[in-house]
């Protein structure tokens, strides 16, 4: 294999690309990115590597879940604190129900690009480029938004930035803190059965933490307690934005993206020849990458081999995404052969990416039911070839809306028309999230043993 470089992937074939006009223009803004401030920091990074770590070897749960795409016109504080109530409502609820550590990453400060499945969009006879997510160009069907425009990457880095801010400070700031437990069920869950039974577990943590203070503990002063990680990650598609944020740290001399703590390779752009995968092989960030129901084991070893060589674990997380009716005889075989091999990766379920179908009215949309069957049966399959089922991959947000059909809530086809947001794929709405993370509770205690380290009383 030739030397991994920062700009190795140059020379390598590229797919899912916007066409620039003018290159002249795009190299301008790649410049200006290489001066601006890290968007995370390489102790950060490593940081996570190390939680991630805890979960290839089944002491925790990463939940990592947001947006299929954030939006530059929905950008404001209250969307992204109520994204952040949900997933920290998911994680206590596995925390707690399911006794299981959990590593949060969000899918948030730089989810804007979208690999699409065909280069042009046509309406009435009339072919424009698709749409490649806010970072890339606009939604709205005319010839000018279409345009990639290389602006536009500046303002996903303005908007991540300040993104990340806010997420800092609700997660030191005492949002996080776990006497805040009842803070974080939304307005319009707090009525449902959902919210009641989150208000349930809600009122246990409550006792729980009342209890330990009674008996002295001041939990009140206790980091753990009053604050929490939400780690950062997107899918690494336009490289010249990762490239141009990805920055050699002095004290080891090697190369973190510090665009975002985690970062993945799509299902379309996972070929291992491809730039994607070689861009990725040179930075030390967690690397994960999606596998759907064509990847073969050979295929996947060899990816194993390109991204992680020295088998570190927590390095590689791969976020399986078949399909209900696939998974049961696609992933076994992967499974197997990442276990004869050795290979020390964290596995984790995207329930969603493979499941999604139109109805007859034009949705894009996605049964809650047949998301749930898919995490069953990772849980299952898991458990019978003895590995570990490690994490769920979401899309999902705290707002409410009817994009995906099912659920407690009983979102109907009809019904989705009544609040349908979404820049790109169904998301999970927070009660559809909340009952979703409640049935994980129940696979975490059925299937997942989880393992106390060694040296731990
Ligand atoms: C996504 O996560 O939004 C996505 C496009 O997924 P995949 O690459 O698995 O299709
Ligand atoms: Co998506």
């Amino acid at each position: 294999m030739d030397p991994w470089h920062l700009s190795s992937w140059r020379n390598k074939p590229i797919l899912q690309q916007p066409h620039y006009a003018d290159p002249a223009l795009l190299h301008n803004v790649e410049s200006q990115l290489k001066q601006v401030p890290p968007l995370v920091f390489a102790d950060e990074i490593m940081e996570l590597k190390r939680q991630l770590a805890k979960v290839a070897e089944g002491h925790a749960f990463l939940m990592q879940g947001g947006d299929c795409a954030e939006s530059f016109a929905e950008f404001n504080t209250a969307k992204i604190r109520d994204t952040c109530k949900v997933l920290l409502q998911m994680a206590v609820v596995l925390t707690f129900a399911g006794s299981c550590p959990v590593v949060k990453v969000g899918r948030l400060a730089g989810q804007f690009a979208k690999p699409r499945s065909s280069d042009t969009e046509t309406q009435e006879n009339r072919a424009l480029p698709s749409y490649r997510g806010d970072m890339v160009n606009a939604i709205t069907f005319d010839e000018e938004s279409r345009t990639p425009d290389p602006d536009r990457l500046m303002q996903a880095y303005n908007q991540s930035a300040a993104t990340l801010n806010l997420l800092r400070a609700f997660t030191k700031g005492g949002l996080a803190d776990l006497h805040q437990v009842h803070q974080w069920n939304l307005d319009f869950v707090k009525g449902s059965p959902l919210g009641d039974r989150y208000r349930h577990l809600a009122d246990r943590i409550g006792e729980s933490l009342a209890f330990m203070e009674a008996c002295g503990l001041t939990l009140k002063d206790t980091p753990k307690i009053r604050e929490t990680t939400v780690y950062t990650s997107h899918e690494a598609l336009l490289l010249n934005y990762e490239e141009a944020l990805t920055h050699k740290d002095e004290k080891n001399d090697l190369w973190y993206d510090c665009s975002a703590h985690m970062i993945w390779v799509g299902e379309r752009t996972r070929q291992t020849d491809n730039a994607h995968i070689e861009f990725a092989r040179g930075i030390e960030n967690p690397i994960g990458v999606k596998i759907g129901p064509t990847m073969d084991a050979e295929e996947l070893l060899r990816l194993s081999d390109v991204l992680n060589p020295y088998n570190e674990p927590g390095r590689l997380t791969f976020i399986t995404r078949m399909g209900a009716d696939h998974i049961a005889a696609q992933l076994p075989p992967l499974i197997q052969a990442v276990q004869r091999e050795g290979h020390k990766v964290v596995w984790s379920c995207d329930p969603m990416h493979g499941n999604t179908v139109k109805t007859a009215g034009g949705f894009k949309t996605r049964f809650f039911d047949r998301i749930l069957e898919e995490v069953r049966n990772f849980f299952e399959i898991h458990y019978a070839e003895g590995t570990y089922a490690g994490g769920v991959h979401c899309e999902m947000t705290g707002q409410n809306v009817t994009e995906c059909i099912g659920g407690a809530q009983a979102i109907t086809e009809q019904g989705l028309a009544d609040k349908y947001d979404t820049f790109c794929d169904p998301r999970l709405n927070a009660n559809q999230a909340l009952e979703l993370s409640f049935l994980i509770a129940e696979f975490l205690k059925k299937y997942n043993v989880v393992r106390k380290p060694r040296n731990s009383k």
